[in-house]
């Protein structure tokens, strides 16, 4: 039954036919697998390599299997070892001699490489489509809440007032460096590798070209031993995804801490959480603690390939049969992950109120007062001294930099006058911070602004 059975006395070991079986996973590229046949026959009858009726046959013969596939109909073998021959094999079976005519100019090898950059390509934009899902849903929570300020935090202690939307939008800019890596990704797998062969390319007059052409591939590898051998776009894809996660975890951490109840900043909807089955009084943020945890695997899946890669000789080695679980489960998760992010960021409530008190009560504008007296002629340095003697003393009084009397302040330094208390003001911290790219409303609607625009254009 082997389509390579012709040299072998034995059929071969049971555990060896499992172990070195990829149906169970490489059933997922049929589509790319039939796809990729029908460019090829068309390619063989246009050349006069096989005749116009075996081609038609072929074609047909495909897409039954096709339906069949979709349908549920169709029953992979683990004896047929991957989703080339499980399809190859039906086809023979249901058409006859023209079946065994499609392989001809054509290796598992490059066939494998022309599912994999199909499949890549074709979950690269659903992916993009998700990530700009995403950043949508950051910059409507960005517009819906553009009035919230927020402490703004370095080393986990509060610094300095923020908008709560320029948060929001600072992931929305790492995200837009993601896009970029996965155009990168794009550009890497938008090549075509038929026509290699095994290794070598082939002895009969293929039109490579023309089968580009039908399967809208950009570009056509130069070598034919790198075309089988090259998996460097999975590995882009995975450097892609990993890097995504790891700004997906950074926002999970600071949706896990700022739904807890020290924090209180936001509240997750309850369609996004779950609860404990003795604490009847949790609501927990598992989606989050989820996509933070998954980052490891992502990490894993990206040394997996290129671990995998690092030593092997030219040209294809069945290592490379590797390459494919690790970016399948990458796909898996991460559209999940961005498909529940999108949803829980457009449902999740902000507390601005909780944020504003927090704000009232510390002293994320001792740098606005130190700015202050450093505008009124007080070299920096000696402005922040007397702030930090200021703070000092508010801590032993238990107050906080705007209860300080004007007589209390003019103690410190001659400088201050009455419109101290304005520049103390949390609005105007945040109103004063008008750099390009600092948190003032005016740069944060600059940069929803621009985000919308981008978003649009990706
Ligand atoms: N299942 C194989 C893979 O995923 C297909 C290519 C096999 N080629 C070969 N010569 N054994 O890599």
């Amino acid at each position: 039954m082997k389509l390579w059975g012709g040299r072998f006395t034995k059929a071969t070991d049971k555990s060896v036919e499992e172990f070195n079986a990829s149906i169970q996973f490489d059933c997922r590229m049929y589509a790319e697998d039939i796809c990729g046949s029908i460019a090829h026959a068309t390619m063989l009858s246009r050349q006069g390599i096989l005749s116009a009726a075996d081609a038609n046959a072929i074609v047909e013969g495909l897409k039954k299997i096709y339906g069949q596939i979709e349908q549920g109909e169709f029953e992979f073998s683990v004896e047929l070892e991957d989703i080339h021959m499980n399809v190859e094999k039906r086809l023979t079976d249901a058409i006859g001699e023209a079946g065994k005519r499609l392989h001809t100019g054509r290796s598992r090898n490059d066939q494998v490489a022309l599912d994999t950059h199909l499949y890549i390509r074709r979950e690269i934009a659903a992916v993009a489509r998700l990530l700009m899902q995403l950043q949508q849903a950051m910059i409507t929570a960005a517009k819906r809440y553009s009035d919230v300020i927020m402490p703004g935090y370095t080393h986990l202690q509060r610094a300095q007032p923020i908008l709560f939307s320029h948060h929001m939008m600072a992931y929305f800019s790492m995200l837009s460096r993601d896009f970029i890596h996965l155009q990168y990704a794009w550009d890497m797998a938008d090549r075509m590798p038929l026509g290699a062969g095994a290794l070598a390319g082939t002895t009969y007059p293929l039109d490579q070209p023309f089968v580009a052409e039908l399967l809208h591939f950009g570009k056509i590898y130069d070598n034919s031993l790198d075309a089988v051998s090259d998996r460097d776009y999975i590995i882009a894809f995975l450097e892609f995804a990993a890097v995504l996660m790891m700004h997906l975890s950074r926002l999970s951490e600071e949706f896990i801490l700022w739904s807890s109840s020290e924090f209180k900043f936001i509240e997750l909807d309850d369609s996004h959480c779950t609860g404990s089955s003795i604490m009847p009084q949790k609501k927990n943020p598992d989606i989050c603690e989820l996509v933070r945890g998954k980052t490891g695997r992502f990490y894993g899946h990206l040394m997996g390939v290129l671990t995998m890669m690092k030593g092997i000789p030219m040209a294809y080695d069945k290592d490379m049969q590797e390459d494919k679980e690790g970016v399948f489960d990458a796909i898996d998760n991460l559209k999940f992950a961005l498909t529940i992010y999108a949803a829980m960021i457009n449902k999740m409530t902000v507390n601005g109120q909780r944020m504003r008190d927090v704000l009232e009560c510390d002293f994320s504008n001792a740098t606005d007062m130190a700015d202050y007296l450093a505008k009124k002629g007080l070299p920096f340095r000696e402005a922040h001294a007397v702030v930090g003697k200021a703070v000092h003393y508010c801590i032993e009084q238990g107050k906080v930099l705007q209860q300080l009397t004007l007589d209390e302040l003019q103690g410190m330094s001659p400088l201050f006058s009455e419109d101290i208390h304005h520049y103390l003001n949390i609005e105007t911290c945040v109103r004063q911070r008008n750099t390009y790219n600092g948190t003032s409303p005016a740069s944060v609607q600059r940069q929803c602004h621009a985000g919308t625009a981008a978003v649009v254009e990706e």
